[in-house]
């Protein structure tokens, strides 16, 4: 089978995450890890798993990713495309199972997700969604992670790559 995971980061956090998302997916995927600004293809993908920073209470647009650049005291670079834009454009996906996930601050907690909203996006485009919209959290706008975050991660994917198995007559 083969997965996709497609990530936007501003500071990398959210890469890490996806790139741990790659890992707990284990054997029997074909696994490509892509950010977003590639605008990677769907194609035959089984299983497709995007994840976004949450930016003003959801994904963001580009403004927002302009903000993040002032935070990074000019060292990140505004991207041009983020996964509202890859997932505004992105043609019908019946055939395609998925799953959303953000990463956000851990303290203040603040509403919205770009997870659920990423998630509706995927619904709306026809995917069979194989779990609830996950969060993993971070405890400064640039990081770190929340320590155990990779292994939650890791331990989200194994839950996904679950629902893709076959289940086998006794
Ligand atoms: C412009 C901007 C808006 C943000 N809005 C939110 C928000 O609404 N909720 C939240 O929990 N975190 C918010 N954050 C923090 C981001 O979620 C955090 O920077 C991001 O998860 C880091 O991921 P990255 O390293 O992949 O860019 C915001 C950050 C920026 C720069």
């Amino acid at each position: 089978m083969n997965a996709l995971v497609v990530y936007e980061s501003m500071f990398g956090n959210t890469e890490a995450i996806a790139r741990a998302v790659a890992e707990g997916l284990g054997i029997g995927f074909e696994v490509t890890v892509a950010d977003v600004r590639a605008m990677p293809v769907v194609g035959d993908t089984d299983l497709l798993v995007v994840g976004a920073p949450a930016h003003a209470f959801g994904v963001g647009p580009y403004r927002t990713r302009v903000v993040a650049t002032w935070h990074g005291m000019a060292k990140v670079r505004v991207r041009e495309v983020g996964l509202r834009e890859y997932l505004g454009c992105s043609p019908w996906l019946p055939q395609v199972r998925a799953a959303a996930f953000d990463t956000n601050l851990y303290k203040p907690s603040l509403p919205g997700s770009a997870a659920r909203m990423a998630d509706r996006r995927l619904r709306v485009l026809g995917c069979t969604m194989v779990a609830a919209a996950e969060s993993f959290h971070l405890a400064g706008i640039k990081g770190p992670l929340v320590d155990g975050e990779l292994d939650r991660a890791r331990r989200w994917a194994g839950t996904l790559a679950g629902t893709m198995r076959p289940v086998l007559p006794l």
